[in-house]
């Protein structure tokens, strides 16, 4: 008597290993990514808002620090109501509502809910997308969770709701938040490091939890992951490109106590910040006590070096032509602030040779620089910062071009020419 072998029985057989492959895997990023604690969110515990003076302003300072109302502001809109838009080739995230409105903020939620969202970023709401350093705000002690959960519960409630996020293919497919975390969100606790002084401590605890730096300049693996032990290796974000922070790229260019006068002054001599840094500089580091950026200035310097610009293994070079025409323009429209040579004007224009946006592989900051200008953000204690004129609305792409390879060609490192395309791509207002 024969017996037919049934028709499915070879592909499953196929299809058995594949599936026990998966589910370990799935397996594997659950336990990595915390267990099923994060999915735990305690509801129902009741509401006290601590109102102890002391610890209000405390949650006021760290919530500057970490830039909460930069982030859960919309253009225009009112502070901490949330709304402000992050968008990425993965879609258009909005911030929450973080005032205590009891149906659109938190007004309702209990001290260990929102400890449990700051620390997994998964509340009654669901798992929150990544733009929520949450992986860093998992790093902050109990008391300043509560400092910050008192310093939002006196804000006035504001009847907001938070807009629907928009994503695009594959962060729309369902589950794509909760596949995200498993491969990628590898919570670590910050153990303090023997050996070091209080100071570099503390740098290391502002800089990795609630400054958050790594968000922008850390460098990002897959679907814009970022290692729990984040290089600040630079990246490109929001349209700019934060630089790598660490002794070898800063200590050239930052006199010592120059990184703590640049955080908290907007300008250090004569490099100041701008683009998204500027922001950042503007609602939040501009508000850290001496000793925290001190602290971070200590960190940021300690940190082992990481080339600058990649080996350009490119050989195409820009014709001469091309270069002497960007000769030309700098003399005419740069030359006069940062010099023939590029050396800028000690304390008042900074120098070209050794800056970021020049020695950098990506063109992005110096395409949009000389495009949209640039000024520092002024603070207490530099209020009248020195100004960049735009040349957006006098120079087209092909110039911009020529001037940004001229300029790259002699002080950078001698990367592939852009093209005016690449010019209008990156540089915002430029048109023609
Ligand atoms: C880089 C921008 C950014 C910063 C900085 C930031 N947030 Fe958020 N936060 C977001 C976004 C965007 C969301 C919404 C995520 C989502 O809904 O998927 C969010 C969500 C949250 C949530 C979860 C809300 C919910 O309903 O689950 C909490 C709580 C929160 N943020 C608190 C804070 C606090 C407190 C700070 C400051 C210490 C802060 N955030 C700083 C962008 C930011
Ligand atoms: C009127 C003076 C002035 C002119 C003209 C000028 N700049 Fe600047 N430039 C500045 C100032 C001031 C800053 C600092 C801006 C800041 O701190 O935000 C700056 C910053 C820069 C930086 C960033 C330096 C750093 O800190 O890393 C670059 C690059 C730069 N300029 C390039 C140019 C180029 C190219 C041109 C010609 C198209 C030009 N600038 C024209 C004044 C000028
Ligand atoms: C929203 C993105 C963003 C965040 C968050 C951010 N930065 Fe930046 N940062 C930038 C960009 C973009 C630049 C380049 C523009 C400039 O130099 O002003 C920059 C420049 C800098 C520079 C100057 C680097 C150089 O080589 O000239 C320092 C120092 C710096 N950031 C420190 C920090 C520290 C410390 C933190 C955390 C407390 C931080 N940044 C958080 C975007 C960010």
């Amino acid at each position: 008597m024969s017996r037919r072998i049934p028709r499915w029985l070879p592909a499953a057989a196929l299809l058995a290993p594949l599936l026990m492959l998966l589910l370990s895997l799935a397996l594997y990023g659950l336990v990595q990514q915390g267990g099923l604690a994060p999915f735990g969110v305690p509801t129902g515990e009741a509401r006290v808002v601590p109102t102890d003076p002391a610890l209000v302003e405390r949650g006021a300072y760290l919530a500057r620090i970490g830039n909460c109302a930069g982030c859960h502001t919309a253009t225009g809109g009112e502070a901490y109501a949330g709304g402000r838009a992050f968008s990425s080739d993965y879609g258009t995230v909005y911030s929450s509502n973080l005032t205590p409105d009891p149906a659109f903020g938190i007004g309702d939620w209990s001290l260990a809910e929102f400890a449990h969202a700051m620390r997994h970023g998964v509340s009654r709401n669901g798992i929150a997308s990544p733009v929520f350093p949450y992986a860093n705000f998992a790093q902050l002690p109990e008391r300043d969770i509560q400092a910050l959960f008192a310093y939002l519960g006196q804000l006035t409630p504001v009847a907001r709701a938070q807009p629907e996020a928009v994503m695009a293919f594959p962060a729309n497919l369902p589950g794509a938040l909760l596949t995200w975390r498993l491969l990628y969100h590898r919570p670590a606790e910050l153990q303090p490091v023997e050996g070091m002084d209080a100071d570099w401590q503390r740098g290391r605890a502002l800089v990795n939890g609630i400054g958050h730096c790594a968000m922008c300049h850390g460098r990002r693996g897959r679907f814009a992951s970022l290692a729990a032990d984040a290089e600040l290796g630079g990246s490109r974000i929001s349209g700019w490109f934060a630089p790598p922070l660490h002794a070898g790229s800063l200590d050239g260019r930052f006199e010592p106590g120059s990184i703590a006068t640049y955080l908290r002054g907007g300008t250090a001599h004569d490099r100041g910040g701008y683009g998204a840094m500027a922001d950042v500089i503007a609602t939040s580091t501009r508000y850290l006590s001496e000793d925290d950026a001190q602290g971070i200035e200590t960190y940021l310097r300690s940190l082992p070096a990481l080339p600058l610009a990649e080996a350009s293994s490119h050989r195409l070079r820009a014709s001469g032509e091309h270069l002497r025409e960007g000769r030309a323009l700098y003399a005419q429209h740069c030359a006069d602030c940062h010099g023939d040579e590029g050396r800028g004007e000690p304390g008042r224009y900074p120098a070209l040779v050794d800056s970021a946006a020049v020695i950098g592989s990506d063109p992005v900051n110096l395409v949009k620089l000389v495009a949209l200008g640039a000024i520092a953000p002024s603070t207490p204690l530099n209020p009248r910062p020195h100004s960049m004129p735009p040349s957006a609305h006098r120079l087209n792409a092909r110039e911009i071009a020529a001037l940004v390879n001229d300029i790259r060609e002699r002080w950078g490192s001698r990367p592939r020419p852009i093209t005016p395309d690449e010019v209008r791509e990156l540089g915002g207002m430029v048109r023609r």
